[in-house]
């Protein structure tokens, strides 16, 4: 990051928040990558917390624009910071999938160690230019910026193979976009797709090195739920260093509460359901951490 102070942002108020360039910078070095998790609600934030605590591995909860709706960009920014209040690992709060300047400005005014804005389906002077802006205002008070170029789609979108393939982040692209951007990480369009909830996605290896060579940027691979465990430690050797999982974890709440309600249909208290639900969450989570390499890095 050129320019802006040492990130400091959020330990001005005694929150043990701390940035993902911090983070970031520390798996490339140490080639693994932290694992960034969707925070939905309570019950989510508290389990990857206690996972990533018991392994001693640093965590990114991001606030995605589902969360958002659903929680309210307030609720869900108490919810993590509260959390990570009590942390005892490095915990970063990013904005997953910004959608404009204005929501990374109010983002960064309410507290968040790592931003990101997602212009990939605008036109790439949009992109470039709306990155751009994010990165001058985030870096001024030390906070990094992910951009993303490319389109990773949605599983809903319904794009058959060779779409997807046009949608491909291009590596020489991808060098210039990053010169012209300043940004501190990018999401890359490489196979993956958001929202699989099975492990059938392959990802273009070739590509993904000569992005990280030619940007020399920390990559980020989203759509992580829909990619087999070693496929994303292939990249990791490629140059990924943050892997989202949204899916895997939602999936495990659902299943853990099925479970615990259906073995108890007549329950009135939630709590001891849901709790199996967290339980089902935190084992997900410990196997990303150790399959991902963070383990022992917090
Ligand atoms: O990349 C998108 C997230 O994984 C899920 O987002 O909470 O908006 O559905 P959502
Ligand atoms: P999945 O839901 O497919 O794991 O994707 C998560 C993601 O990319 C969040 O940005
Ligand atoms: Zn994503």
């Amino acid at each position: 990051m050129k320019g802006g102070r040492e990130p400091q942002a959020g330990r001005a108020d005694n929150m043990p928040l701390v940035t993902s360039h911090e983070v970031l910078r520390k798996a490339k070095r140490g080639k693994y990558a932290v694992g960034a998790f969707n925070a939905n609600n309570m019950e989510c934030v508290k389990a990857v917390i206690e996972a990533c605590e018991e392994l001693k591995a640093p965590v990114i909860l991001q606030i995605s624009q589902g969360a958002i709706k659903y929680a309210g960009l307030e609720m869900a920014t108490a919810m993590v910071k509260a959390a990570a209040a009590e942390a005892k690992i490095p915990v970063v709060l990013h904005l997953d999938h910004g959608t404009s300047f204005e929501q990374n400005v109010q983002c960064l005014q309410v507290g968040f160690t790592s931003l990101m804005f997602d212009g990939s389906k605008l036109p790439y002077e949009e992109n470039v230019e709306t990155t751009k802006k994010v990165c001058e205002i985030a870096h001024a008070v030390g906070i990094g910026v992910e951009a993303e170029l490319g389109i990773i789609p949605k599983i809903e979108d319904g794009y058959s193979k060779k779409e997807i393939e046009a949608m491909f982040t291009d590596p020489d692209q991808a060098a210039e976009f990053a010169k012209a951007t300043g940004c501190d990480s990018l999401a890359v369009a490489a196979g993956a797709v958001h929202g699989m909830k099975s492990r059938g996605a392959g990802l273009d290896f070739d590509r993904i090195t000569e992005i990280a060579k030619k940007t020399k940027l920390p990559l980020v691979q989203h759509g992580s739920s829909g990619v087999p465990l070693k496929t994303l430690q292939k990249a990791i050797t490629c140059g990924i260093c943050k892997i989202n999982v949204a899916t895997r974890v939602s999936m495990a709440l659902l299943a853990g509460t099925k479970r615990a309600w259906d073995q108890d249909p007549e329950a009135k208290d939630f709590r001891p359901i849901f709790k199996e639900g967290m339980s089902e969450v935190r084992k997900v989570v410990s196997e990303y951490v150790h399959k991902l390499g963070c383990a022992g890095k917090g």
